[in-house]
C-alpha cells in the first residue's frame, strides 16, 4: 500500500524512482504535489462518461479525441467499451501521466502533453470535452469534418450551435451539449 501511494506520488511530481531513490518526499511535499496536479484536474464522474459515451453512436475504429483529457477516464471507455482508437491532449504535465498510466492496457491510443488550442481537429469523429468556456472558445472547431461531432459535458459551447440533453442516470442527472459539424 505504501510502495502504490509513493508510486502515485512520483507519477504526480514527475519524478522516476532514480532521481528520488536518496530522500523520501516530506508531507507537506507530497501536499504540494497533490494540489498541483488537481488544481486544474476535476475529473468527470464515471457515471457521467458513461452517460455521454452513449449519446453518441459510437462505432468501432472511429476516432475520439478528448480535449484536456485529464486521466484518461473518456478515452478509457470510448477504447474498452466502444472499441474506438482514442486520442488525448493534456496540458498538465502530472495529469499527462496520469493518462498514460491508465491507458496502458488499451489498445489504439495516444495521449499528448501539449495546449488542445493548437491542434487541428480534422481527424476526429468525435471531440469530448469537459472544461470552461473560455478555453473551448480557444479550441480549433472549425477544422472539424463534415459529420463529426463534439460534446461538452455541464458547459456550452461558445459559438457553435449546440443540442442541449439530459441524462438520468442511478437518480443524478447530467447535462451534455453536442454540437454536429454539418
Ligand atoms: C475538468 S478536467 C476534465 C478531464 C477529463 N476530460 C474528464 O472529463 O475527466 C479539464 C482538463 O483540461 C485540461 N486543460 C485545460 N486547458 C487545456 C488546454 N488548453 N489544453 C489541454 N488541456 C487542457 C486540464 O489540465 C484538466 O486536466
Amino acid at each position: 500500500m505504501r510502495q502504490e501511494a509513493h508510486r502515485q506520488w512520483l507519477i504526480m511530481t514527475g519524478q522516476t524512482q532514480t532521481q528520488v531513490a536518496t530522500r523520501v518526499p516530506t508531507e507537506s511535499e507530497k501536499k504540494l504535489a497533490m494540489k498541483k496536479a488537481n488544481e486544474t484536474f476535476s475529473p468527470m464522474p464515471q457515471q457521467a462518461v458513461y452517460a455521454m459515451l452513449g449519446l453518441l453512436d459510437l462505432k468501432p475504429g472511429q476516432l475520439v479525441y478528448d480535449l484536456g483529457c485529464g486521466d484518461g477516464r473518456i478515452l478509457k471507455t470510448a477504447n474498452q467499451v466502444y472499441s474506438c482508437s482514442v486520442l488525448g491532449i493534456e496540458i498538465n504535465p502530472n495529469t499527462y501521466k496520469l493518462a498514460v498510466e491508465n491507458l496502458q492496457d488499451c489498445v489504439g491510443w495516444r495521449v499528448i502533453n501539449a495546449d488542445a488550442t493548437k491542434y487541428n481537429l480534422e481527424e476526429a469523429d468525435v471531440v469530448t470535452l469537459y472544461m470552461y468556456p473560455d478555453v473551448m472558445d480557444k479550441m480549433r472547431f472549425s477544422t472539424l469534418k463534415p459529420g463529426a461531432s463534439v460534446i461538452s459535458y455541464n458547459h456550452d459551447i461558445p459559438n457553435l450551435p449546440t443540442d442541449k440533453v439530459t441524462c438520468e442516470l442511478e437518480g443524478k442527472t447530467y447535462t451534455f451539449y453536442i454540437h454536429k459539424k454539418k
